[in-house]
């Protein structure tokens, strides 16, 4: 089943403290965008890749995608001051109905095992996202005190990619936008729609690249897929 993805990387990588865009930093011999841009280039089933970028990194992204040879990706979209707005930028650039993930640029290890599974899912549902179950204990907590143990059993830690259909992500993004909503993720968005978002496990390889010690994570994992593990 065919799918548009879209790609948030216009952020600053703040927290990652490297100076720039933590997309563009180095891991193993390729830049993290361009793992995270193969993965679907690589899939028969993703049509295009809508990249959103920040107008400083407009030669360094062109670059990439001409050296690296990849032939999906269509003009860049320029992000905006928030991911939400980054994202809306690239959809309004879709007009076709169909399906449109949203997989942040910062997690290069997404597998095509879970795509598919998605893919799937929204084509049922309208709507699914790509999670893992809580590993610790979670509790609410107000004034160095704890309020509150939150039955574990019921979370999930939510990832991208987040699947939708185009139509429905439009009209959530478009109500957000003249409610002045933000949300963390897209699905949130399409949530306060009353609309039903599935969820879909994936795995916890696929960590978003924040803070520099993600850096040793990301090489443990490059390491142990190399293991066949
Ligand atoms: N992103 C974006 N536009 C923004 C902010 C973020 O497209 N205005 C993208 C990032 O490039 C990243 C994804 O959204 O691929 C997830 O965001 P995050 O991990 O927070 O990245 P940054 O915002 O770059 O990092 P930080 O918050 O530490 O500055
Ligand atoms: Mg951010």
């Amino acid at each position: 089943m065919n799918y548009q993805v879209i790609i948030p990387a216009a952020g600053k990588g703040k927290r990652m403290r490297a100076g720039k865009n933590k997309l563009l930093l180095q891991l193993e011999d390729r830049p993290v965008i361009v793992h995270t841009l193969q993965v679907f280039e690589a899939d028969q089933d993703c049509k295009q890749i809508i990249l959103s970028i920040h107008p400083d990194d407009k030669e360094a992204f062109s670059n990439l995608v001409k050296d690296f040879g990849l032939t999906k990706v269509a003009p860049f979209v320029m992000g905006g001051k928030e991911r939400q707005d980054s994202v809306y930028n690239a959809l309004k650039t879709i007009d076709e109905e169909g399906i449109v993930l949203v997989h942040d640029g910062a997690r290069p290890f997404i597998k095509k095992e879970h795509i598919d599974s998605l893919v799937n899912r929204v084509n049922i549902d309208g709507a699914a996202i790509a999670a893992v179950p809580v590993k610790d204990t979670i509790k609410k907590a107000a004034n160095g005190f704890v309020q509150e143990t939150v039955e574990r059993s019921s979370l999930w830690m939510v990832q991208t990619p987040q699947a939708f259909r185009v139509s429905l992500l439009e009209k959530a993004h478009s109500k957000a936008a003249s409610d002045q909503y933000f949300g963390t993720d897209d699905a949130s968005l399409v949530e306060r729609l009353g609309v039903k978002v599935a969820v879909v496990e994936s795995d916890y390889d696929n960590i978003k690249l924040t803070t520099p010690e993600d850096l040793y994570f990301a090489k443990a994992i490059i390491e142990k897929s190399r293991k066949g593990v």
